[in-house]
């Protein structure tokens, strides 16, 4: 079975919704460490729209599992991983206009670009995913560039049904065994929730899923009945 990485970006949406301190992604990249999560993942993106540099570095001094940085292959961003040296640095494209990252990277033709970037990572001790469609050409491209690892996008998947989901399941198997045969290791994410995430985690050579939305989304509303249970004992 994979190992789960938690991606804790959403605590860092609400705190910023009101430009507070709470709630601290810190406390909850601990939290979701203690009841057994194998890494935690976050975002930095380059409008900083929810986890700020603060959360990265203290991140870094605070998880014990391991750190998973999202960045865009930017120069600011590779600086900043070279200062922090998560554990691993997952390479995404970033639009400013899109809610979430929306399709893979494309890796072919970058191959060059991207293997400079992939070495200073490397030479910082931080492995280096790729996140790319499932798509044989750009697993070609990211064996080529140097990274260790890709992160197949499952977002396809999460959001077809029937017939079409049995296919993007199919192409996610497909890509993860071309993905072992070029000596990548493979990790998945994206749009995976509580209905939909078991048939991934099925798939042979799938070393690591990482879903953060599901997961944010389902701890605020279990936690509900808590937290308005403690405010009326306020009363
Ligand atoms: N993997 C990557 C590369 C992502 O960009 C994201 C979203 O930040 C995720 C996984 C997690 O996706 P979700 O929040 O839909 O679980």
């Amino acid at each position: 079975m994979p190992t789960l990485g938690v991606n804790i970006d959403h605590i860092a949406t609400l705190r910023q919704a009101r430009g507070g301190k709470e709630p601290d992604p810190l406390q909850a990249a601990v939290l979701a460490e203690l009841a057994g999560a194998h890494g935690i993942t976050a975002h930095l993106r380059e409008d900083r729209r929810h986890m700020q540099d603060r959360d990265i570095y203290l991140l870094k001094q605070t998880v014990t599992t391991h750190l998973n940085l999202e960045m865009a292959a930017t120069s600011e961003m590779v600086q900043v991983a070279m200062d922090v040296t998560p554990h691993m640095a997952t390479l995404v494209p970033e639009k400013r206009e899109e809610r979430t990252t929306e399709g893979g990277l494309a890796v072919r033709g970058k191959e060059r670009d991207l293997e400079k970037i992939i070495e200073n990572l490397h030479e910082h001790n931080i492995l280096v995913s790729l996140f790319v469609d499932p798509d044989i050409q750009q697993i070609k491209a990211a064996a080529r560039s140097g990274a260790s690892h890709v992160e197949l996008h499952t977002g396809y998947y999460a959001n077809a049904s029937g017939q079409a989901q049995d296919d993007e399941l199919a192409k996610l198997q497909d890509a993860a065994i071309a993905a072992h045969k070029l000596g990548l290791r493979v990790n998945a994410g994206h749009g995976l929730n509580y209905r939909n995430t078991s048939r991934v985690a099925d798939l042979d050579h799938i070393e690591e899923l990482n879903i953060g939305h599901a997961i944010i989304s389902r701890a605020a509303l279990v936690g509900m009945d808590l937290a308005v249970r403690d405010m009326l004992a306020l009363l």
